[in-house]
């Protein structure tokens, strides 16, 4: 088929295009209507519809292959592997929610997941599907600061930890942090269950923290029935960041994300049951919670998470599992991929990868060097594909199940089916000619899979995202963008102060907020600087109270690192005595921006002292 056909009955007859990609999940209860758009921007798809994400990633394929593979955890830090079948999976799932409910965890109530990359942080995502809970994953990267807040919103009944995550063989204590995290936020949860790894001594609270291993063991023959859902229930919470300081908490359903995953499980990453798709993210991530989790499961492939560094013990680690589980679709970034070429080739080249049949790379721009020399490596098809936390599933991409059309160097590809991409000129509000530079936007309603609203803030949803034109409303992913006469779009960073980090989303403001949080520190402004492998990094100038106090680099970076977890850390800070503002006090961060990369800061005109400017290219040559 054309995929041009196949993406216009999406964007015309929507409702028809996705009742038809619902048959590809399992619905207890079939949904009255498909669409329900009276409250725009507001969509409800699939309404009155009961199914189960749980029950569509595990049990629907437990009869016909229960003992395949579903489930493949290996660590490279603890040298640990193991496979669980979908059989052993819902029995691990079902342990996990018969545990969470003696826990008092009930329908609706919000868990909080701050775990590394071990199979048990996968067996809560899914044991809080299976009963109707909304998990919220921290990323296990972040720390008190970032953890607290997302406690302070969430309001978590039960939070599942580790004792510690691990990096390079090196144990991270999470227990400590944890414990932080709730002391600083005012919002305490009742429960807190513990793996414990046996990696970090942990102390334990009486009566609010619970052992993960002792409790399972009066689980063990535990039968927990799925809870069939309303189609627009919660299904989770994941934060991401902003123009804010506070973080977003993105809310999605369960039937809509169901069926999105289903349909680019197939359409784009043409998975098939049985076969094992690796997804190199985290499930700190929305490609975790996505690729790594519910979607390849629900494909019924078997699904890897790996804990540990695509270089240790050595760079040819991520093709040995390609080699030993016969990997056919991997996921990963482009940051990793550049780490990858900076190694020597023969690691990589003493696998057997013939299994593999394609690589997708995402969350970050895709350049031309990285992109061609992996598509060298490996043979295959390199796939770009643009996405958002907000909306869980490619925007732009090439769906090869659909059509084997081109891939563009430097493009992640087309519109995606359900997704009316425009481009919005900033100015006049008009929609942009063919290589003309916009905003890219998506008219309402957003397909399925998409984010229902911010979590306890409709209105922060209607206000952070949705513009009105005419009779329409249009969603902003507050990325610039182009899009040439073919309709191939071409990604040009983002419109707003979020910074991407090695794939890794981080807002600016947070990072200031951090950073002022130091006694000596009066202002600061954190920029986004091109970095060659990391894409880009946080680059703070800051304004010291008393500069013959001897506070330096080392002091700042360390409050960010306690305060947000090192992911966050600039790398480099500065110290200045004036920072470029507008006359209204606004700050200057562009100009700062292309002042680092060596570019022009642009107009002028409003700086209400060009002399800090000048501040900045000294302290920069230094
Ligand atoms: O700026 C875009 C960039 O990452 C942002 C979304 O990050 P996050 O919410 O973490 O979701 C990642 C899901 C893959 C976007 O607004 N971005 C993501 N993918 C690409 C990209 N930029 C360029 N090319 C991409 N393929």
């Amino acid at each position: 088929m054309k995929y041009a056909d196949f993406y216009q009955r999406s964007v015309v007859t929507p409702e028809e295009f996705w009742r038809d990609e619902a048959a590809l999940i399992d619905w207890n209860t079939p949904f009255t209507q498909v669409l329900d758009y009276s409250q725009p921007p507001f969509a409800r798809w699939f309404v009155g519809g009961r199914t189960n994400l749980c029950h569509n990633a595990v049990d629907r394929w437990c009869s016909a292959q229960g003992d395949k593979p579903a489930l493949i955890a290996i660590s490279t830090e603890t040298n640990t592997e193991r496979s669980y079948s979908f059989n052993e999976l819902r029995a691990e799932v079902q342990r996990w929610a018969a545990m969470m409910q003696s826990l008092g965890v009930r329908k609706g109530d919000r868990v909080l997941i701050y775990m590394p990359m071990i199979a048990e942080a996968a067996f809560a995502m899914l044991a809080c599907a299976r009963i109707g809970a909304v998990h919220s994953v921290v990323f296990g990267g972040f720390a008190a600061n970032s953890l607290a807040s997302r406690i302070e919103d969430a309001k978590p009944v039960l939070i599942v930890s580790a004792d510690a995550g691990s990096r390079n063989g090196k144990a991270i204590p999470y227990k400590p942090l944890l414990d932080e995290a709730i002391a600083l936020s005012s919002s305490k949860p009742a429960r807190v269950l513990l793996v414990d790894r046996g990696l970090a001594p942990m102390s334990r609270v009486e009566g609010r923290d619970v052992d993960y291993a002792a409790l399972r063991a009066s689980h063990l023959a535990a039968q927990v029935p799925v809870t069939w859902l309303e189609s627009n229930e919660p299904s989770y919470i994941l934060y991401t960041s902003g123009t804010t300081g506070k973080p977003k908490g993105v809310q999605r359903d369960v039937g809509g994300y169901a069926v999105a995953l289903a349909a680019s499980m197939k359409h784009n990453f043409c998975g098939k049951a049985g076969e094992t798709f690796f997804a190199t993210s985290d499930i700190g991530w929305v490609v975790g919670h996505s690729y790594i989790v519910y979607g390849p499961l629900i494909a019924g492939m078997a699904t890897i998470m790996y804990e540990g560094l695509p270089i240790s013990p050595d760079p040819g680690i991520w093709w040995s599992i390609v080699e030993k589980y016969k990997v056919t679709r991997m996921f990963s970034a482009p940051t990793a991929i550049r780490v990858l070429r900076k190694q020597p080739p023969e690691f990589m080249r003493k696998h057997d990868k013939s299994s593999l049949k394609a690589l997708y790379l995402a969350g970050e721009p895709l350049d031309e060097t990285t992109s061609s020399w992996i598509a060298g490596e490996l043979g295959v098809p390199i796939i770009d594909n643009y996405w958002q936390t907000e909306t869980g599933w490619p925007i732009l991409s090439i769906a090869k199940g659909i059509e084997d059309a081109p891939t563009r160097l430097g493009s992640p590809g087309v519109a995606m089916y359900g997704y009316k991409v425009k481009l919005v000129n900033e100015t006049t509000g008009a929609e942009c000619a063919a290589n003309e530079k916009g905003v890219v936007m998506i008219e309402g309603p957003l397909p399925p899979g998409c984010m229902q609203t911010v979590y306890g803030n409709d209105q922060r949803f209607v206000d952070t995202y949705w513009t009105r034109h005419g009779d329409k409303m249009l969603y902003s992913t507050f990325d610039w963008g182009v899009r040439d006469a073919d309709g191939y779009y071409f990604i040009l960073g983002r419109t707003d102060d979020v910074i991407n980090v090695a794939g890794h989303r981080l807002g600016t403001r947070e990072i200031e907020e951090s950073i002022t949080s130091h006694p000596n520190v009066s202002e600061v402004a954190v920029v986004g600087v091109e970095d060659k492998v990391k894409g880009q990094v946080a680059v703070a100038f800051a304004i010291l109270k008393d500069a013959s106090a001897a506070t330096n680099e080392q002091d700042i970076m360390s409050v960010v690192d306690r305060q947000l977890g090192a992911v966050a850390r600039p790398a480099r800070v500065y110290f200045v005595t004036q920072l470029p503002k507008t006359r209204s006090g606004k700050l200057l961060r562009r100009s700062i921006q292309a002042i680092c990369e060596g570019r022009n800061p642009g107009d002028l005109t409003s700086i209400e002292d060009p002399s800090s400017l000048r501040q900045i290219e000294q302290v920069l040559q230094k």
